[in-house]
């Protein structure tokens, strides 16, 4: 098909388009094959590519042919996500509609910023959506880059509702103060200072043994704080936390903020798809008493970063918060603009990846690849149990995070270890595993939430730790 403007001006591709996105679409084609199966090893950075990304500034550019290979070569050699046998940190597995909701959404470059039509409808439904998914009776809710993002956005709306009007005039003489467990994610500090409450004025409370928020602790430590003069701003409830999946007891933390007075948020950044799956689903009961929560969908959604959202009981809380009148933000009709219910302005659709995601999977097989990943955990904790040399926490996993250590008889430095035996299955490259610290020592962290993962790769990992972990026994030889 001949070029409809063979005389585009210098930025556009121009005549290159078809031969552009066919080569984009081959590459993203062989990518999403080879991401059916593990690989062996992860490719090394060339000489070539390394002097391709040492190169200064181009004065002029060169074939996008040639370029967007160099952009496949690129993230050929770079840690992929997306990979089954992927089991670092908490990933996103780059869902394949996901990623072609991006290019869709990115090549209209819509902004959610204003209305934008039915854009706007779409990322309401989706909300709409997320929240019947959950189980949660949203009034309304936004997209956002992150579940840190996410995390502000609903402790904003929480210091306006315990301190009304401190948008505008500050927080005067109040000493607010945010509760949540030892093992909350960074978020919430990062929240604390960002709102002028203070890192200090976090109250990190007590966990038990299975590493979940002791609403007992939390009881004391709230009516202390009260005594003492201190305003509670929001009790944050973690719904899988980053470093073991564990679940906070919703309930009793939603009697704790109605006897108390306080705003109720659930961080399930990580774990809140679990509540869909039949065996989890007990943990998060009371998830509909929380005044808002935090998912984020570029985790166990499955979709490409970014694409958090946080979903509200009331909306009329993110109004009070966000709202604002500006001159070149129209207000038509006295409509609310999503800028006038969010923190950011310009925003890509990214409700797009996941309303793609739901429209053509839909609900029950992203609740099954869940499942399965849950599964997963427990298939790996089992298979831990069958091997002396492997240790696990006493309690099973609770979601898809399973820590383990490699047991070295008469070792001595097990956390040396681990953390040698990490840096070297990293290395090795068959699979990828991060280290975590908990309680003080150095454990490798793998967690599922890869809807490429089978029960093979599961196997793999064992396989590969024990045949790693006894070889780098060596580095750490007898006492
Ligand atoms: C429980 C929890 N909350 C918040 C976050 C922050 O999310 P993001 O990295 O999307 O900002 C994480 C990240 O792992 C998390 O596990």
């Amino acid at each position: 098909m001949s070029d409809p403007r063979p005389d585009a001006p210098g930025l556009s591709l121009g005549p290159r388009r078809a031969a552009a996105l066919a080569r984009a679409s081959e590459h993203v084609l062989h990518a999403w094959t080879e991401f059916d199966h593990a690989r062996e090893t992860e490719t090394p950075v060339s000489p070539e590519l390394s002097a391709l990304l040492e190169a200064p500034l181009p004065e002029h550019g060169t074939d996008v042919l040639t370029t967007i290979d160099w952009a496949r070569e690129v993230l050929d050699a770079s840690m992929a996500q997306s990979r089954p046998r992927f089991f670092g940190y908490i990933g996103s597995s780059g869902l394949e509609v996901g990623a072609l909701a991006d290019l869709l959404a990115h090549s209209y470059d819509t902004n959610l910023a204003v209305d934008a039509g039915a854009a706007t409808q779409l990322e309401s439904q989706a909300v709409d959506w997320l929240a019947a998914f959950l189980g949660f009776p949203a009034g309304g809710g936004t997209f956002t880059s992150g579940g840190t993002i996410s995390n502000i956005t609903a402790l904003t709306a929480a210091r306006e509702a315990a301190l009304p009007g401190s948008r505008h005039h500050g927080l005067g003489g109040a000493r607010p103060t945010i509760y949540c467990s030892l093992e909350a994610h960074y978020s919430i500090v990062r929240a604390a200072e960002t709102l002028g409450v203070g890192a200090d004025h976090v109250r990190a409370v007590g966990i038990d043994e299975e590493r979940a928020l002791r609403p007992d602790l939390l009881r004391a430590r709230l009516a202390e704080d009260v005594a003492a003069g201190f305003t509670p701003l929001a009790i944050v409830a973690t719904a899988g936390t980053t470093l073991t999946g564990a679940v906070d007891p919703i309930d009793p933390l939603a009697d704790l903020a109605e006897e108390f007075g306080v705003w109720l948020h659930v961080d399930g950044a990580y774990g809140l798809p679990a509540a869909t799956v039949a065996q989890c689903a007990p943990r998060f009961a009371g998830l509909a008493r929380a005044d808002s929560l935090t998912v984020d969908c570029h985790k166990w959604m499955f979709v490409p970063k970014a694409c958090s959202a946080v979903l509200v009981r009331d909306r009329r809380h993110l109004a009070a918060t966000f709202a604002h009148d500006e001159a070149y933000v129209p207000h038509a009709e006295e409509r609310l603009n999503a800028v006038d219910l969010t923190l950011e302005y310009s925003r890509p659709l990214r409700a797009l990846k996941l309303w793609l995601a739901l429209a053509t999977h839909g609900a029950s097989a992203m609740r099954e690849a869940v499942a399965r990943n849950c599964d997963q955990a427990q298939l790996l904790y089992d298979r831990c149990a069958e091997h002396e040399v492997l240790e696990t926490l006493a309690h099973r996993p609770t979601l898809s995070i399973v820590p383990l250590r490699v047991r070295v008889p008469q070792c001595p430095d097990p956390d040396a270890h681990t953390a040698a035996l990490c840096a070297r299955l990293q290395a090795d490259g068959r699979v990828f595993v991060s280290p975590a610290t908990i309680d003080g020592h150095v454990w490798l962290r793998p967690c599922f939430t890869n809807f490429r993962t089978r029960d093979e790769d599961v196997e793999a990992l064992v396989t590969v730790v024990l045949e790693l972990g006894a070889a780098c026994a060596g580095l750490h030889g007898p006492a």
